[in-house]
């Protein structure tokens, strides 16, 4: 499916996830794989926009797909939020598909941290990161700022809670917690929220299905 209906918009998308170092050689992850994103980057690609995709780890390779599209590699938190803060000014939206490191370890070793005879604990000590949906949210213009909520409980009720306190325009709401939802998996179930419009679920459906209807919708978002 090709038109050009985002011909004159330009859209960042970060996916994957962000990591928060311990050492040379150890990080704390988390299971995102990227799909998510990028069928949402493929789609906007597709309808014709200017995509700027913002990765942290990834378990699928990214292939540039042509001219319009620009890819970003990141590592932590701090880099996802410096590289889009470069991007934001020049947007019409952002979507953060990112699954993005709350914590980031203050006590970081320079050297790789050794094993030491009898030693029996280790301690990492961890200090919030920036919420980077947060910040655009409170310093948009006319961008729209989209994000995700990855639950595992009370999923309506605490993406409600996102959608309003990082001021977004669009919350996904995502329950994690089966495995043909969310991290890794190729299919999804989602529910919009809204400012003033009641939550909708949509009907569980593939990765990229979810992601032509999303961008079909912030394309009507866009237009208003
Ligand atoms: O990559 P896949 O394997 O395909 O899996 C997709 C996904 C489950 C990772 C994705 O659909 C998803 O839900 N991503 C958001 C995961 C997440 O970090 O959710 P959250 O509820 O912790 O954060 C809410 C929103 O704020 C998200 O849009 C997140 O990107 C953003 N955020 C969170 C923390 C932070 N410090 N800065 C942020 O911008």
């Amino acid at each position: 499916h090709q038109s050009n209906e985002l011909a004159s918009k330009r859209i960042i998308i970060s996916l994957g996830g962000t990591l928060s170092p311990i050492d040379p050689v150890r990080y704390i992850g988390n299971r995102s794989s990227g799909k998510m994103g990028w069928a949402i980057a493929q789609a906007a690609y597709h309808m014709g926009a200017q995509v700027d995709v913002v990765a942290g780890r990834t378990s699928i390779s990214l292939p540039k797909l042509g001219d319009r599209m620009t890819i970003y590699r990141v590592q932590t938190t701090q880099d996802m939020y410096e590289t889009i803060n470069q991007l934001f000014d020049k947007s019409n939206a952002l979507i953060m598909a990112a699954a993005v490191a709350d914590f980031k370890v203050t006590n970081y070793a320079d050297q790789k941290i050794k094993k030491v005879a009898g030693q029996e604990q280790i301690n990492l000590q961890l200090e919030p990161n920036i919420d980077i949906l947060k910040t655009f949210g409170e310093q948009k213009k006319d961008q729209l700022t989209i994000g995700f909520a990855a639950e595992t409980q009370d999923v309506i009720e605490n993406a409600q809670q996102k959608l309003t306190s990082k001021h977004a325009d669009l919350i996904i709401a995502n329950d994690v917690s089966q495995s043909d939802t969310g991290f890794n998996a190729d299919t999804n179930k989602v529910t919009i929220l809204r400012p003033g419009y009641d939550p909708e679920p949509w009907a569980q459906d593939t990765k990229q299905a979810i992601g032509v209807k999303l961008m079909q919708l912030v394309n009507s978002m866009l237009k208003k």
